[in-house]
């Protein structure tokens, strides 16, 4: 049913230790090789419900199924090892999984390609921009061709324009790959640039309040983001996201 890096979300909740209900109810089908995501106000849930579905998190109630396969995590704060090189963060997850070290010479080669790196392999993470460092982030998580792709916040601390590219560039990634993608934005158009679909979450408890789809096909070019429908939809989903904020009385 789930699939290879599908995921089949039933009845999940989460409340932590302290009491506090991060989650309520939450059913959700992930089918493998979508790409989905995540928005709504910070505290809503966003993060949990990401770490639910690596399996970093136990939820209260409900289960978490996942097809076969190793989830990948990318994170807003890149977290890369200062005295290794580009490629050497590269191949720090291959080396512990004792790849043979042609092997990780050639894939390494191959990710840091395929993000924008090819040239950089000799350079430290201080060396590079915030957008460099997000793409290291992204080779480092992809070396080992995940089936699941979680991405919480990823490009939040990056300017627009190296943002847009990598949204592309994600794009095109995840189209070649075939993995399934989860991604946790506050950014609307980032999520509609991206995704297959949209989930809307609000806060206190958490919860999904909508789940749009988004009918553009692909490969989706760089326009699209300026086009009529484009702006029709991002309109549809910051109203809902305004709704469910401000029926709590926040903001
Ligand atoms: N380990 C934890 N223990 C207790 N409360 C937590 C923990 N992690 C998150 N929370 C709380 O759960 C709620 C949801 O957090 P989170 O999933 O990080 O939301 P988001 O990613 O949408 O900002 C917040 O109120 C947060 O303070
Ligand atoms: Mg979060």
């Amino acid at each position: 049913m789930s699939g290879i890096g599908g995921i089949t979300l039933d009845g999940i909740s989460k409340r932590y230790d302290n009491g506090l209900q991060a989650i309520d109810t939450v059913d959700l089908a992930l089918p493998a090789g979508s790409f989905t995501s995540i928005v709504g106000p910070s505290g809503c849930g966003k993060s949990t419900l990401l770490r639910i579905i690596a399996g970093l998190v136990e939820p209260s109630t409900g289960r978490c199924l996942r097809g076969a396969g190793t989830p990948a995590f990318v994170f807003q704060e890149p977290a890369l090892l200062p005295w290794r090189t580009v490629e050497g963060n590269v191949r720090l997850l291959m080396e512990l999984e004792d790849w043979a070290t042609s092997d990780c010479r050639a894939r390494a080669a191959e990710v840091q390609r395929q993000v924008g790196l090819g040239g950089f392999e000799r350079a430290y993470p201080h060396e590079l921009s915030g957008g460099m460092r997000m793409r290291l982030s992204l080779a480092r998580a992809l070396a080992l061709r995940p089936d699941l792709l979680l991405l919480d916040e990823p490009l939040a601390a990056v300017d627009e324009l190296t943002r847009d590219l990598l949204q592309e560039q994600l794009s095109q990634l995840w189209q070649g790959a075939g993995f399934t993608a989860v991604l946790v934005t506050h950014n609307v158009h980032e999520a509609l640039f991206l995704s297959e679909r949209v989930v809307v979450m609000a806060p206190r408890p958490g919860r999904v309040v909508r789940v749009f789809d988004v009918p553009f096909a692909f490969p989706r070019a760089p326009e699209l983001r300026a086009s009529p429908a484009f702006a029709a939809l991002a309109g549809q989903v910051s109203a809902t996201l305004r709704a469910s904020t401000t029926i709590q009385g926040q903001s």
